[in-house]
């Protein structure tokens, strides 16, 4: 490792020390703000350092629990290696590591599920209370100071900004290219004196390439050399195939009909393999020149840049398999000038998704007959990840899509569903409806029209009929004839599923 390259700031050079000894200035109770947004840009090292400290902790029959700010989800380093110590008594606002989703379904962990795009705002507010600690991944540290961001920005700006003290990790791993490639807006402020946000077009550049830093709140430079860690997506199976079909058809029938342009309107992709499938669909489709203005870059969108079908991407972070990071490493400097990271409450912006007119495409939980969707709670009760930034994008978006298979665990739980058991997304903000079977086009539908075209289009065949059956029904014994339901029963399925092991 060669730290003069990579830290090139004197004063923070004679701040470089251990993991354990970086850690050790974490306390029992502390507030954290840290890097990292799905598996990139996380600090690596000192969240492992700081477990092992809560675990001797807890073997001398110490108390030491921490609360942990993020962008988002994170890698195994980080929540898993904490959850594991049972550090974390507070999460926020996005999780996806399985120790950590146990804590939180067996009420051990108290997590706040939140827009990710109001996470920064909220904080600046003061409604979260005080950071104690920024622990922030960086790429590297200029001859000024300033630091250069790592693979993800999340909300960094805001922990380096409003922590009292700062810990950074520099990571080697991480390549040189990255330099140039992150757009930090300085420009945001609260209420009353918040002024319009200066962007017009996804690739526009407002803001600065590093973030600025008051070095004396820098208590310690941990350096590291490790990869940032995804999880390899699924090749796409015949569900997501059928799935991403569906789609393209349908946006090659907007094109046509003139509601969309020809190289369609900024992309926003959500998380997981299905979005990840329609990506690869676009690569054999006829659009050029796309835009992506999205909160992740992942595989697809490396394969549509190197395909010449986009012209740029802007995001907050990378999403990328272990082979696509490592692709990504080597070539990065070829897709510096394709590539935008943004503080996540601007890649999200409600403001900018709505002035750009994005195609927001997003996957679900469960969605009922009348299109309210739940993109978080199994069965109600039990967060899977958490509402991300699906409902910044949905609410906003030109076209609100989401789309799933249309049954889960094996054919035992049905994705349409007479009522979902928790709301993210009120019928209002979801206009499309996808899966295996078909699309719902639920634009400009009243609430009986739209129970038809979801069952009809979207419903497994297994459960067509008991929906017909429960609409039907509902018809004839609601208490009002817009959105019939029968309060009784339109939670039964969930009840059956919980008693039984099916809905069926
Ligand atoms: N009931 C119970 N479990 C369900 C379910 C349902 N109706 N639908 C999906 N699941 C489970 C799956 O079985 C799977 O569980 P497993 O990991 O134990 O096998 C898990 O949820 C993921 O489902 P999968 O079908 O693999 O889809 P996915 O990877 O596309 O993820 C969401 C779907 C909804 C979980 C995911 O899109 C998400 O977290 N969304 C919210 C955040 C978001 O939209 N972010 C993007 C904004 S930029």
């Amino acid at each position: 490792m060669n730290t003069h390259a990579r830290i090139a700031f004197p004063d923070l050079q004679s701040k470089t020390m251990s993991a354990d000894d970086a850690a050790a200035l974490i306390h029992d109770g502390m507030t954290i703000g840290m890097s990292g947004f799905t598996g990139s840009g996380y600090p690596k090292s000192v969240p492992v350092a700081l477990a092992s400290q809560i675990e001797a902790a807890h073997a001398a029959g110490n108390p030491f629990r921490v609360k942990v700010f993020t962008g988002a989800s994170t890698g195994p380093e980080l929540d898993g290696a904490l959850a594991k110590a049972n550090g974390i008594e507070f999460r926020l606002p996005y999780n996806s590591d399985p120790i950590a989703r146990e804590q939180i379904n067996s009420g051990e962990m108290n997590y706040v599920d939140m827009h990710l795009s109001q996470v920064a705002p909220v904080v600046w507010e003061g409604f979260l209370g005080k950071l104690d600690m920024a622990v922030v991944e960086v790429s590297g540290i200029t001859p000024d100071g300033d630091l250069i961001p790592s693979t993800s920005i999340g909300n960094n700006k805001t922990w380096l900004d409003q922590a009292e003290k700062v810990i950074l990790e520099v990571n080697h791993w991480q390549s040189h290219a990255l330099d140039g490639m992150h757009d930090i807006y300085y420009g945001t402020a609260l209420p009353p004196s918040r002024v319009p946000i200066p962007l017009v077009r996804p690739d526009d550049r407002i803001g600065q390439k590093h973030f600025r830093i008051d070095p004396s709140k820098v208590v310690a430079v941990v350096e590291t050399e490790a990869p940032d860690r995804n999880l390899p997506f699924a090749k796409p199976d015949a569900v997501a195939e059928a799935i991403a079909g569906h789609l393209l058809e349908f946006l090659a029938h907007e094109v046509a009909r003139g509601r969309l342009p020809a190289n369609l309107l900024p992309l926003q992709s959500g998380v997981g393999n299905v979005t990840n499938a329609v990506l690869s669909g676009l690569m054999d489709s006829p659009y050029h020149d796309m835009t992506a203005f999205t909160e992740v870059v992942q595989d697809g969108m490396l394969d549509l840049l190197d395909a010449g079908k986009l012209r740029m991407a802007s995001a907050t972070a990378f999403s990328l398999s272990p082979e696509a990071a490592e692709r990504f490493n080597r070539d990065a400097l070829r897709y510096r000038d394709k590539l935008i990271l943004r503080p996540q409450e601007i890649s999200n912006h409600p403001e900018l998704v709505r002035r750009l007119g994005c195609i927001a495409m997003n996957g679900l939980i469960e969605a009922d007959i009348y299109g309210n969707v739940n993109s978080t709670h199994v069965m109600g009760s039990r967060i899977q990840n958490g509402i991300g930034g699906s409902g910044d994008f949905a609410r906003n978006a030109y076209l609100s899509i989401f789309m799933t298979p249309s049954t889960a665990k094996g054919g035992k739980i049905s994705a349409i569903v007479p009522q979902v058991a928790h709301v993210d997304h009120i019928s209002q903000d979801v206009q499309v409806i996808v899966t295996e079977h078909g699309l719902a086009d639920l634009r400009g539908l009243a609430p009986r029209q739209r129970a038809g075209v979801i069952i009809d289009r979207c419903a497994h065949p297994d459960y067509k009929p008991m929906l017909r059956d429960y609409y039907a029904r509902a018809l004839q014994g609601s208490f009002g004839k817009h959105a019939p339901t029968l309060l009784n029963e339109a939670l039964s399925w969930h009840q059956r599923y919980v008693e039984t092991g099916s809905m069926r």
